[in-house]
């Protein structure tokens, strides 16, 4: 199979399209100051890879101070040690045979913990692992709000308990994450709501040590919560994903990181003086949080996406000069499932391609 890839130096103008544009400065920038701010809250950062799904940005962000990194997956975790990257997190439970047998496989090359939130779970993690000769790291998850997965305090002590028994793993603590409030608008509400969910993780921390086990980590955080959580005694990590690019949707929290990534298109049909037909469409861009925000030309904006097109509205005379074979600029609402969507970034530097960057997590949601 060839890919059709451009060269180091291609005008952004010139790119073939769809893709997905990244700004290297933005990106490096975002990577610099969330490192920063944690070194400053006294936390460090485990950043979560389900964003970029890419070794080349999970390495800049190792290189900036990171402790590792968080995989949503086992596939994301496979393509992440493939690369050489030895420490890996999954916050989330892996359930099944292979699923496991893939996770202890991988535990050979790599530091590998896991969360649970079942004593079968512990069990299956437990046999797997001594069978395999290795050993896990293995963090509770605790419900603190999202009521997505997780224990409560005393279902986290029963399942520390178990781990610390258990032959083939290693109890390292607690995550929590508070993804029901780290996209709340307004930032007293974020805070205090952040701060009520990390008061549970903390509270079952406290517990199991009370039983006298220690608890290593605890682990919590996305994007909109990185400077609340960081600050709360007893959270020793941050699990932050889409600050490294921002989207539409975390634009509308706050600016403290700037967004890096657009999706580029091409003008393809101009039938009508107010709408113009752009080669991106559902299977370049998401729309799960609602449509892209033209960037340029500024004042178009998105009327519908198919399969493979996309209307845009041209309100006035300067946008209704774009001609077939022009470029519009958007930028999807929820970085995640549109890059998702494609196998590589175009790295660009003062308007120039510079680096073509592989996305070999995505995909990988198995
Ligand atoms: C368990 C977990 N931790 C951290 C994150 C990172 O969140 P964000 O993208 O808001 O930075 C997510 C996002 O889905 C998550 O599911």
């Amino acid at each position: 199979m060839t890919d059709y890839l451009p060269l180091p130096g291609t005008p952004v103008e010139e790119l073939d399209t769809p893709c997905i544009i990244i700004d290297l400065d933005v990106a490096e920038s975002n990577i610099a100051k969330l490192q920063a701010a944690a070194n400053e809250m006294g936390v460090d950062v485990r950043p979560h890879s389900k964003t970029n799904k890419s070794p080349y940005w999970v390495r800049k962000q190792l290189d900036a101070g990171a402790i590792g990194v968080c995989c949503a997956k086992v596939g994301e975790a496979e393509v992440m040690v493939e690369a050489g990257v030895t420490e890996v997190m999954i916050p989330n439970q892996v359930i099944g045979k292979r699923k496991i047998a893939r996770l202890v496989a991988l535990a050979h090359s790599a530091n590998i913990i896991v969360a649970v939130e079942s004593a079968g779970n512990v069990d299956d993690l437990s046999s797997a692992s001594t069978a395999a000769g290795a050993e896990l790291g293995v963090i509770v998850e605790v419900n603190v709000g999202m009521d997505r997965c997780g224990v409560d305090g005393d279902g986290a002590v029963e399942l520390a308990k178990q781990i610390d028994a258990a032959p083939g793993l290693r109890f390292d603590g607690l995550m929590g994450y508070e993804g029901h409030v780290v996209a709340e608008r307004d930032y007293e509400i974020r805070k205090t709501e952040a701060e009520k969910a990390m008061a549970i993780l903390t509270g079952a921390a406290d517990q199991i040590r009370g039983v006298g086990i220690d608890v290593k980590l605890v682990s919590a955080a996305g994007t909109g919560t990185y400077n609340i959580t960081g600050r709360v005694d007893g959270v020793t990590e941050l699990q932050c994903g889409s600050y490294i690019f921002m989207d539409g949707d975390y634009l509308e929290v706050f600016n403290d990181f700037e967004p890096a990534l657009s999706v580029l298109a091409t003008v393809i049909s101009r039938q009508k003086k107010d709408v113009a037909i752009v080669d991106m469409g559902l299977k370049s861009i998401s729309m799960d949080r609602g449509l892209a925000e033209v960037i340029s030309p500024a004042s178009a904006s998105i009327i519908n996406h198919s399969e493979e097109h996309t209307a845009v509205n041209l309100p006035d005379a300067a946008s209704q000069a774009l001609k077939v074979g022009d470029k519009v600029r958007s930028r999807p609402t929820h970085g995640d499932t549109t890059i998702n969507l494609h196998e590589y970034y175009f790295g660009i530097r003062n308007g120039k391609l510079e680096q073509v960057i592989p996305i070999p997590g995505r995909g990988k949601f198995r």
